[in-house]
Protein backbone atom coordinates (compact mmCIF):
# COMPACT_ATOMS: atom_id res chain seq x y z
CA UNK A 1 0.00 0.00 0.00
CA UNK A 2 2.87 2.32 0.59
CA UNK A 3 4.12 1.71 -2.19
CA UNK A 4 1.17 2.56 -4.43
CA UNK A 5 0.75 5.77 -2.68
CA UNK A 6 4.13 6.99 -3.10
CA UNK A 7 3.82 6.10 -6.54
CA UNK A 8 0.99 7.97 -7.07
CA UNK A 9 2.59 10.97 -5.23
CA UNK A 10 5.50 10.98 -7.76
CA UNK A 11 2.81 10.69 -11.03
CA UNK A 12 1.30 13.36 -9.38
CA UNK A 13 4.60 15.52 -8.65
CA UNK A 14 5.24 14.21 -12.47
CA UNK A 15 2.66 15.72 -14.20
CA UNK A 16 2.79 18.99 -12.33
CA UNK A 17 6.45 19.67 -12.96
CA UNK A 18 6.45 18.48 -17.20
CA UNK A 19 2.55 18.85 -17.81
CA UNK A 20 2.20 15.48 -19.13
CA UNK A 21 2.00 11.92 -17.90
CA UNK A 22 4.66 9.72 -17.24
CA UNK A 23 5.24 5.97 -19.26
CA UNK A 24 7.29 4.46 -16.50
CA UNK A 25 8.53 3.95 -12.75
CA UNK A 26 11.33 2.44 -11.21
CA UNK A 27 11.31 2.05 -7.45
CA UNK A 28 13.58 0.43 -4.88
CA UNK A 29 13.86 0.03 -1.15
CA UNK A 30 16.10 0.95 1.41
CA UNK A 31 17.94 -1.97 3.63
CA UNK A 32 18.94 -2.63 6.98
CA UNK A 33 21.67 -5.13 7.79
CA UNK A 34 21.17 -7.35 10.20
CA UNK A 35 24.32 -8.86 10.66
CA UNK A 36 27.44 -8.83 8.67
CA UNK A 37 29.03 -5.48 8.80
CA UNK A 38 31.85 -4.35 6.95
CA UNK A 39 32.38 -8.39 5.92
CA UNK A 40 30.93 -6.94 2.09
CA UNK A 41 34.26 -5.85 0.80
CA UNK A 42 35.94 -8.57 2.65
CA UNK A 43 34.28 -11.20 0.28
CA UNK A 44 32.80 -12.72 3.24
CA UNK A 45 28.82 -13.01 4.24
CA UNK A 46 25.99 -10.87 4.83
CA UNK A 47 22.64 -10.82 5.86
CA UNK A 48 20.64 -7.92 5.61
CA UNK A 49 17.21 -7.35 4.60
CA UNK A 50 14.92 -4.55 2.57
CA UNK A 51 12.86 -2.27 4.04
CA UNK A 52 9.21 -1.14 3.49
CA UNK A 53 10.76 2.67 2.44
CA UNK A 54 11.91 3.08 -0.97
CA UNK A 55 12.71 6.01 -3.47
CA UNK A 56 10.57 5.97 -6.84
CA UNK A 57 11.93 7.91 -9.67
CA UNK A 58 9.02 8.30 -12.64
CA UNK A 59 9.31 9.85 -15.95
CA UNK A 60 8.99 9.46 -19.92
CA UNK A 61 11.26 9.11 -22.67
CA UNK A 62 11.48 12.36 -24.77
CA UNK A 63 13.06 12.86 -28.25
CA UNK A 64 15.79 15.49 -27.33
CA UNK A 65 18.82 13.93 -26.30
CA UNK A 66 18.61 15.45 -23.15
CA UNK A 67 18.06 14.47 -19.56
CA UNK A 68 16.34 16.59 -17.29
CA UNK A 69 15.92 15.09 -13.63
CA UNK A 70 13.70 16.74 -10.27
CA UNK A 71 13.89 15.87 -6.62
CA UNK A 72 11.29 16.70 -4.79
CA UNK A 73 13.68 17.14 -1.82
CA UNK A 74 16.47 19.07 -3.72
CA UNK A 75 15.87 21.81 -5.86
CA UNK A 76 16.78 23.15 -8.68
CA UNK A 77 16.21 19.75 -11.52
CA UNK A 78 19.44 19.13 -13.33
CA UNK A 79 20.26 18.40 -16.78
CA UNK A 80 22.81 16.22 -18.27
CA UNK A 81 23.37 14.48 -21.96
CA UNK A 82 22.83 10.80 -21.11
CA UNK A 83 25.06 10.10 -23.83
CA UNK A 84 27.87 11.74 -22.01
CA UNK A 85 26.81 12.02 -18.23
CA UNK A 86 29.37 14.76 -16.27
CA UNK A 87 29.81 15.55 -12.85
CA UNK A 88 28.62 18.64 -11.09
CA UNK A 89 29.56 19.69 -7.78
CA UNK A 90 26.59 21.71 -7.11
CA UNK A 91 24.29 18.71 -7.39
CA UNK A 92 26.16 15.59 -6.08
CA UNK A 93 23.00 14.03 -5.14
CA UNK A 94 22.68 14.01 -9.10
CA UNK A 95 25.33 11.54 -9.46
CA UNK A 96 23.70 8.36 -8.17
CA UNK A 97 21.58 8.83 -11.49
CA UNK A 98 24.56 9.97 -13.61
CA UNK A 99 26.39 7.36 -12.46
CA UNK A 100 23.91 4.39 -13.57
CA UNK A 101 23.01 6.24 -16.95
CA UNK A 102 26.66 6.17 -17.95
CA UNK A 103 27.11 2.30 -16.13
CA UNK A 104 24.08 1.26 -18.29
CA UNK A 105 25.56 3.39 -21.39
CA UNK A 106 28.67 0.93 -20.60
CA UNK A 107 26.71 -2.58 -20.63
CA UNK A 108 25.47 -1.70 -23.94
CA UNK A 109 22.00 0.07 -22.92
CA UNK A 110 21.39 2.97 -25.27
CA UNK A 111 20.33 5.69 -22.93
CA UNK A 112 18.52 8.65 -24.74
CA UNK A 113 16.65 11.43 -23.45
CA UNK A 114 14.48 11.32 -20.55
CA UNK A 115 12.40 13.40 -17.91
CA UNK A 116 12.20 12.09 -14.54
CA UNK A 117 11.11 13.00 -10.81
CA UNK A 118 12.35 11.27 -7.31
CA UNK A 119 10.13 10.95 -4.56
CA UNK A 120 11.17 9.44 -2.28
CA UNK A 121 9.89 8.07 2.01
CA UNK A 122 13.21 6.87 2.45
CA UNK A 123 14.91 9.01 5.20
CA UNK A 124 18.23 10.33 3.25
CA UNK A 125 21.52 10.39 5.31
CA UNK A 126 19.94 7.79 7.74
CA UNK A 127 21.86 4.51 7.32
CA UNK A 128 19.34 3.11 5.11
CA UNK A 129 20.76 3.20 1.83
CA UNK A 130 18.94 5.88 0.11
CA UNK A 131 21.83 6.04 -2.14
CA UNK A 132 21.32 2.57 -3.26
CA UNK A 133 17.94 2.86 -3.99
CA UNK A 134 17.92 5.98 -5.52
CA UNK A 135 20.85 3.70 -8.07
CA UNK A 136 18.52 0.66 -8.12
CA UNK A 137 15.33 2.97 -8.78
CA UNK A 138 16.74 4.29 -11.47
CA UNK A 139 18.34 1.88 -13.53
CA UNK A 140 14.59 0.12 -13.37
CA UNK A 141 13.19 3.03 -14.21
CA UNK A 142 15.33 3.74 -17.27
CA UNK A 143 15.43 0.11 -18.32
CA UNK A 144 11.85 0.21 -18.77
CA UNK A 145 12.17 2.89 -21.08
CA UNK A 146 15.19 1.74 -22.86
CA UNK A 147 14.95 -2.36 -22.56
CA UNK A 148 17.95 -4.26 -22.60
CA UNK A 149 18.74 -8.11 -21.11
CA UNK A 150 20.43 -6.81 -18.27
CA UNK A 151 17.38 -6.33 -16.50
CA UNK A 152 16.56 -10.32 -16.02
CA UNK A 153 19.96 -10.74 -14.74
CA UNK A 154 19.44 -9.72 -11.08
CA UNK A 155 22.88 -9.50 -9.75
CA UNK A 156 23.85 -8.05 -12.80
CA UNK A 157 22.29 -5.22 -11.96
CA UNK A 158 23.16 -5.16 -8.55
CA UNK A 159 26.49 -4.83 -9.61
CA UNK A 160 25.84 -2.50 -11.93
CA UNK A 161 24.34 -0.28 -9.66
CA UNK A 162 27.57 -0.44 -6.96
CA UNK A 163 29.78 0.38 -9.67
CA UNK A 164 28.09 3.53 -10.41
CA UNK A 165 28.40 4.02 -6.76
CA UNK A 166 31.90 3.12 -6.65
CA UNK A 167 33.43 4.62 -9.76
CA UNK A 168 31.26 7.28 -10.92
CA UNK A 169 29.99 8.54 -7.42
CA UNK A 170 33.55 7.52 -5.78
CA UNK A 171 32.38 5.88 -2.46
CA UNK A 172 34.53 2.51 -1.68
CA UNK A 173 31.85 0.61 -0.65
CA UNK A 174 30.66 -3.10 -0.96
CA UNK A 175 28.05 -4.80 -2.59
CA UNK A 176 25.47 -5.39 0.76
CA UNK A 177 22.89 -2.43 -0.02
CA UNK A 178 22.66 -2.94 -3.92
CA UNK A 179 22.14 -6.45 -3.25
CA UNK A 180 19.62 -5.49 -0.62
CA UNK A 181 17.53 -3.10 -2.80
CA UNK A 182 17.20 -5.38 -5.76
CA UNK A 183 16.55 -8.99 -3.95
CA UNK A 184 14.66 -7.64 -1.24
CA UNK A 185 11.85 -10.43 -0.49
CA UNK A 186 8.66 -9.78 2.42
CA UNK A 187 8.76 -11.17 5.32
CA UNK A 188 12.54 -12.60 4.88
CA UNK A 189 16.44 -11.53 5.49
CA UNK A 190 18.83 -12.30 2.86
CA UNK A 191 21.99 -13.87 2.82
CA UNK A 192 24.91 -13.27 0.30
CA UNK A 193 28.02 -14.77 -0.46
CA UNK A 194 29.84 -11.67 -1.12
CA UNK A 195 32.90 -14.24 -3.01
CA UNK A 196 30.71 -16.64 -4.81
CA UNK A 197 27.39 -14.67 -4.66
CA UNK A 198 25.52 -17.32 -3.97
CA UNK A 199 22.38 -15.97 -1.91
CA UNK A 200 18.89 -17.30 0.00
CA UNK A 201 15.87 -16.04 1.36
CA UNK A 202 15.22 -16.78 5.27
CA UNK A 203 11.92 -16.68 7.20
CA UNK A 204 11.95 -13.23 9.29
CA UNK A 205 8.06 -13.31 9.82
CA UNK A 206 6.57 -9.84 10.43
CA UNK A 207 4.24 -11.50 12.62
CA UNK A 208 7.10 -13.09 15.01
CA UNK A 209 9.84 -10.33 14.38
CA UNK A 210 9.75 -6.42 13.86
CA UNK A 211 12.67 -4.15 12.97
CA UNK A 212 13.17 -0.56 14.56
CA UNK A 213 15.66 1.63 13.01
CA UNK A 214 16.63 3.75 15.53
CA UNK A 215 18.54 7.03 13.97
CA UNK A 216 21.01 8.76 16.38
CA UNK A 217 21.12 11.71 14.67
CA UNK A 218 24.74 12.06 14.65
CA UNK A 219 27.64 11.89 12.37
CA UNK A 220 30.89 11.60 13.58
CA UNK A 221 33.66 12.88 11.01
CA UNK A 222 34.85 9.26 10.52
CA UNK A 223 31.78 8.64 9.11
CA UNK A 224 32.01 11.07 6.18
CA UNK A 225 34.38 8.09 3.93
CA UNK A 226 37.75 8.64 6.02
CA UNK A 227 36.73 5.88 8.89
CA UNK A 228 35.38 3.96 6.40
CA UNK A 229 38.19 3.97 3.77
CA UNK A 230 40.51 3.03 6.60
CA UNK A 231 39.37 0.22 7.45
CA UNK A 232 38.95 -0.74 4.21
CA UNK A 233 42.65 -0.22 3.83
CA UNK A 234 43.66 -2.23 7.47
CA UNK A 235 41.31 -5.27 6.43
CA UNK A 236 43.25 -5.31 3.42
CA UNK A 237 46.64 -5.27 5.00
CA UNK A 238 45.93 -8.03 7.98
CA UNK A 239 44.79 -10.26 4.91
CA UNK A 240 48.15 -9.36 3.44
CA UNK A 241 49.70 -9.85 6.96
CA UNK A 242 48.16 -13.69 7.15
CA UNK A 243 49.15 -14.68 3.68
CA UNK A 244 52.66 -13.93 4.21
CA UNK A 245 52.85 -15.63 7.45
CA UNK A 246 50.84 -18.69 6.46
CA UNK A 247 51.86 -19.00 2.85
CA UNK A 248 48.40 -20.33 2.14
CA UNK A 249 46.53 -18.78 -0.42
CA UNK A 250 44.36 -15.77 1.48
CA UNK A 251 43.09 -13.34 -0.30
CA UNK A 252 40.90 -11.36 1.64
CA UNK A 253 40.01 -11.90 5.23
CA UNK A 254 37.22 -14.22 4.01
CA UNK A 255 40.45 -17.09 3.75
CA UNK A 256 41.45 -16.56 7.37
CA UNK A 257 40.13 -18.95 9.48
CA UNK A 258 39.15 -18.37 13.49
CA UNK A 259 42.14 -20.11 15.27
CA UNK A 260 44.25 -18.08 12.83
CA UNK A 261 43.11 -14.60 14.31
CA UNK A 262 43.36 -16.51 17.92
CA UNK A 263 47.27 -17.17 17.40
CA UNK A 264 48.98 -14.09 15.32
CA UNK A 265 51.77 -13.16 17.56
CA UNK A 266 53.06 -10.10 15.36
CA UNK A 267 50.36 -8.89 13.95
CA UNK A 268 50.12 -5.33 15.16
CA UNK A 269 47.24 -5.01 17.22
CA UNK A 270 45.56 -2.59 15.48
CA UNK A 271 45.17 -4.82 12.32
CA UNK A 272 44.46 -7.83 15.09
CA UNK A 273 41.36 -6.16 15.84
CA UNK A 274 39.98 -5.74 12.78
CA UNK A 275 40.48 -9.01 11.17
CA UNK A 276 39.47 -10.61 14.70
CA UNK A 277 35.79 -8.45 13.84
CA UNK A 278 35.81 -9.51 10.40
CA UNK A 279 37.04 -13.12 10.86
CA UNK A 280 33.78 -13.70 13.99
CA UNK A 281 31.00 -11.48 11.88
CA UNK A 282 31.73 -13.74 9.01
CA UNK A 283 30.78 -16.63 11.35
CA UNK A 284 28.01 -15.09 13.31
CA UNK A 285 26.33 -14.79 9.83
CA UNK A 286 26.78 -18.03 9.22
CA UNK A 287 24.94 -19.11 13.20
CA UNK A 288 22.42 -16.23 12.30
CA UNK A 289 21.34 -18.35 9.80
CA UNK A 290 21.24 -21.48 11.47
CA UNK A 291 18.88 -19.62 14.20
CA UNK A 292 16.49 -18.51 11.42
CA UNK A 293 16.69 -21.87 9.56
CA UNK A 294 15.76 -23.26 13.16
CA UNK A 295 13.27 -20.38 14.03
CA UNK A 296 15.16 -19.51 17.08
CA UNK A 297 14.62 -15.96 16.89
CA UNK A 298 16.41 -15.61 20.39
CA UNK A 299 19.72 -17.36 19.28
CA UNK A 300 19.63 -15.05 15.75
CA UNK A 301 18.96 -11.82 18.33
CA UNK A 302 21.46 -12.65 20.24
CA UNK A 303 23.89 -12.39 17.13
CA UNK A 304 23.16 -9.20 16.97
CA UNK A 305 24.06 -8.51 20.33
CA UNK A 306 27.05 -9.90 20.10
CA UNK A 307 28.05 -8.11 16.88
CA UNK A 308 27.52 -4.92 18.70
CA UNK A 309 29.68 -5.81 21.28
CA UNK A 310 32.35 -6.75 18.59
CA UNK A 311 32.27 -3.43 16.34
CA UNK A 312 32.59 -1.67 19.67
CA UNK A 313 35.62 -3.66 20.94
CA UNK A 314 36.94 -4.70 18.07
CA UNK A 315 36.33 -2.53 14.98
CA UNK A 316 35.57 0.57 16.78
CA UNK A 317 33.54 1.92 14.43
CA UNK A 318 30.59 2.73 16.98
CA UNK A 319 29.91 5.82 18.64
CA UNK A 320 28.55 6.74 22.32
CA UNK A 321 25.23 7.37 20.90
CA UNK A 322 24.53 4.26 18.89
CA UNK A 323 26.25 2.32 22.28
CA UNK A 324 23.83 3.95 24.08
CA UNK A 325 19.94 3.17 22.00
CA UNK A 326 21.78 -0.27 21.91
CA UNK A 327 21.81 -0.67 25.41
CA UNK A 328 18.34 0.91 25.87
CA UNK A 329 17.43 -1.43 23.35
CA UNK A 330 18.81 -4.42 25.30
CA UNK A 331 17.32 -3.68 28.25
CA UNK A 332 13.49 -3.61 27.42
CA UNK A 333 11.52 -6.86 27.33
CA UNK A 334 10.77 -8.49 24.28
CA UNK A 335 13.87 -7.33 22.55
CA UNK A 336 16.12 -10.31 20.60
CA UNK A 337 18.67 -7.63 19.84
CA UNK A 338 20.23 -4.98 18.67
CA UNK A 339 23.54 -3.70 17.07
CA UNK A 340 24.89 -0.76 15.30
CA UNK A 341 23.55 -0.56 11.26
CA UNK A 342 25.63 0.25 8.41
CA UNK A 343 29.45 2.17 8.04
CA UNK A 344 29.33 3.15 11.69
CA UNK A 345 30.39 6.48 13.45
CA UNK A 346 27.65 7.63 14.30
CA UNK A 347 23.90 6.86 11.94
CA UNK A 348 21.41 4.37 13.01
CA UNK A 349 20.79 1.27 15.44
CA UNK A 350 18.59 -1.48 14.22
CA UNK A 351 16.63 -3.29 16.87
CA UNK A 352 14.81 -6.89 16.35
CA UNK A 353 12.13 -7.63 18.10
CA UNK A 354 8.62 -8.90 18.89
CA UNK A 355 5.80 -7.04 17.43
CA UNK A 356 4.14 -5.75 20.44
CA UNK A 357 6.39 -3.99 21.90
CA UNK A 358 7.32 -1.28 19.40
CA UNK A 359 5.10 1.31 21.34
CA UNK A 360 7.05 0.61 24.33
CA UNK A 361 10.38 0.50 23.34
CA UNK A 362 10.38 3.73 20.92
CA UNK A 363 8.78 5.56 23.99
CA UNK A 364 11.76 3.68 26.09
CA UNK A 365 14.15 5.33 23.52
CA UNK A 366 12.76 8.65 23.04
CA UNK A 367 12.66 9.29 26.82
CA UNK A 368 16.22 7.74 28.05
CA UNK A 369 18.07 9.24 24.71
CA UNK A 370 16.70 12.94 25.26
CA UNK A 371 17.75 12.39 28.84
CA UNK A 372 21.30 11.42 27.91
CA UNK A 373 22.15 13.27 24.60
CA UNK A 374 19.06 16.26 25.05
CA UNK A 375 17.46 15.45 21.88
CA UNK A 376 15.44 12.82 20.28
CA UNK A 377 16.28 9.51 18.24
CA UNK A 378 14.67 9.17 14.60
CA UNK A 379 12.68 5.96 14.90
CA UNK A 380 11.58 3.80 11.91
CA UNK A 381 9.70 1.15 12.30
CA UNK A 382 9.72 -1.44 9.40
CA UNK A 383 9.58 -5.06 8.48
CA UNK A 384 11.21 -7.40 5.62
CA UNK A 385 9.99 -6.18 2.35
CA UNK A 386 9.94 -6.82 -1.37
CA UNK A 387 12.84 -5.82 -3.87
CA UNK A 388 12.64 -3.13 -6.50
CA UNK A 389 10.98 -3.59 -9.33
CA UNK A 390 10.18 -1.29 -12.71
CA UNK A 391 6.54 -0.85 -14.41
CA UNK A 392 5.27 0.87 -17.28
CA UNK A 393 2.17 3.04 -16.40
CA UNK A 394 -1.07 1.75 -18.64
C1 LIG B 1 27.99 0.75 4.25
C2 LIG B 1 28.43 0.26 2.87
C3 LIG B 1 28.21 -1.24 2.73
C4 LIG B 1 28.81 -2.01 3.90
C5 LIG B 1 28.38 -1.39 5.23
C6 LIG B 1 29.06 -2.01 6.42
O1 LIG B 1 26.61 0.63 4.38
O2 LIG B 1 27.71 0.95 1.87
O3 LIG B 1 28.74 -1.69 1.50
O4 LIG B 1 30.20 -2.09 3.79
O5 LIG B 1 28.65 0.01 5.26
O6 LIG B 1 28.69 -3.34 6.57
Amino acid sequence: MRRNALIDEARQAFITRFGREPEAAGIAPGRVELLGNHTDYNEGYVLPAAIDRSVVVVGSAREAPQARVASLEREPAVSFDPARPEHDPDARWADYVKGVVHELNEAGASIGGFDAVIVSDLPVGAGVSSSAALEVATAQFLLTLYPHPIVGDRMGLAKLCQRAENDFVGAPTGLLDQFSSVFGRQGHALFLDCRTLEHRAHNLPADQARILIADTHVKHSLASGGGYRERRAQCEEAARWFAQQTGEPIKTLRDVRPEQVDNAPGLDPILLKRAHHVVYENLRVLMGVEALQGGNLGAFGEMLSNTHESCRTYFENSAPEVDALVEISQAHPGVYGAKLTGGGWGGCAVILHEPDVTESLSETLTREYRVRFGRDPGLLPTVAAQGAEGMRFE
